[in-house]
């Protein structure tokens, strides 16, 4: 049925901003080339464990950007600051309970998310780089972990990260160094509080933000891959190929399939 003229009115007007902005930009593109993709017809709820995490740590983000608001990075007004956002600030104990919690969350999920890779098979040939970078990211959710350990500023912050950096300090050649750069000097005092602060606020989050946006960028320029057992899977023959490994293999730039894909 034709569209009334009303309705493409309409349309024009609903799209010129998408349109403003796809030939200015090719943002649009981009989205739907993110976005629109195959994947494996028998994916399951295992490959939603790395989409699982990215939510978590999105959760991390924002919660962490509201406590940010009232946090008092220095040891006079640290603890008292806390002990405002959980008891005075609207929600607060909220937003600091997800945050808190949501820590946990978001380490569990990422082991969850390593182990289905892992057993999968999908650290293996393309998806290498991605697995290093997927390492990269564990070791920083859990600097992260660390570092926010440290800022309510209590005997069980103080103590926790005493032991942390004591045992930095055990490594072979470097360990001293890296136990002197986390204090900030011969003790945890100021200093330690400050670096810990602005390891947790800027640098680690947007390394691991830098890091998700290289690792989704592979995950959608690679697909996704299809569980072992699958008919479909990489190294086992395609029905239609009579046993060649031919189309197992793509050519450079040509569109991601990982044999099989509906
Ligand atoms: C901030 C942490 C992480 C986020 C947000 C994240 C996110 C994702 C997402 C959304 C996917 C695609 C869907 C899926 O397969 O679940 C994925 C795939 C992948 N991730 Fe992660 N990931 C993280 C950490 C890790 C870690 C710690 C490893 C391993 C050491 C890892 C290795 C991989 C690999 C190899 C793939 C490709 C899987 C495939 O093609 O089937 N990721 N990741």
């Amino acid at each position: 049925m034709a569209k009334s003229t009303r309705r493409q009115q309409l349309e024009a007007v609903a799209l010129y901003p998408v349109d403003w902005l796809e030939e200015r930009s090719g943002l649009v593109g981009y989205t739907k080339w993110f976005l629109f993709r195959k994947v494996p017809h028998d994916i399951s709820w295992a490959q939603t464990l790395g989409a699982a995490t990215l939510t978590a740590f999105i959760v991390q983000a924002v919660t962490g950007v509201v406590l940010a608001f009232y946090y008092k990075p220095d040891p006079a007004s640290a603890y008292a600051s806390v002990q405002n956002i959980t008891e005075e600030v609207t929600l607060g104990w909220l937003v600091r309970g997800m945050h808190k919690w949501g820590a946990s969350v978001f380490i569990i999920l990422m082991f969850f998310h390593m182990a289905r890779t892992f057993l999968f098979g999908a650290y293996k040939y393309p998806r290498e780089l991605n697995w290093i970078i997927g390492v990269l990211l564990l070791a920083l959710g859990m600097l992260e972990g660390f570092t926010g350990y440290l800022l309510p500023w209590d005997n069980t912050a103080y103590w926790a990260t005493v032991v942390g950096i004591n045992l930095n300090a055990t490594a072979p050649f470097a360990g001293p160094f890296l136990a002197q750069f986390l204090q900030g000097g011969l003790d945890i005092g100021p200093d330690t509080l400050a670096k810990f602060y602005a390891l947790h606020m800027l640098l680690i989050p947007g390394a691991i933000m830098a890091l998700i946006g290289l690792h989704l960028y592979l995950v959608v320029r690679l697909g996704v891959t299809s569980p072992p057992w699958s008919s479909s899977s990489a190294g086992r023959p395609r029905p239609e190929t009579d046993g060649s490994r031919q189309g197992l293999i793509r050519e450079p730039g040509t569109p991601a399939s990982d044999g099989g894909q509906e």
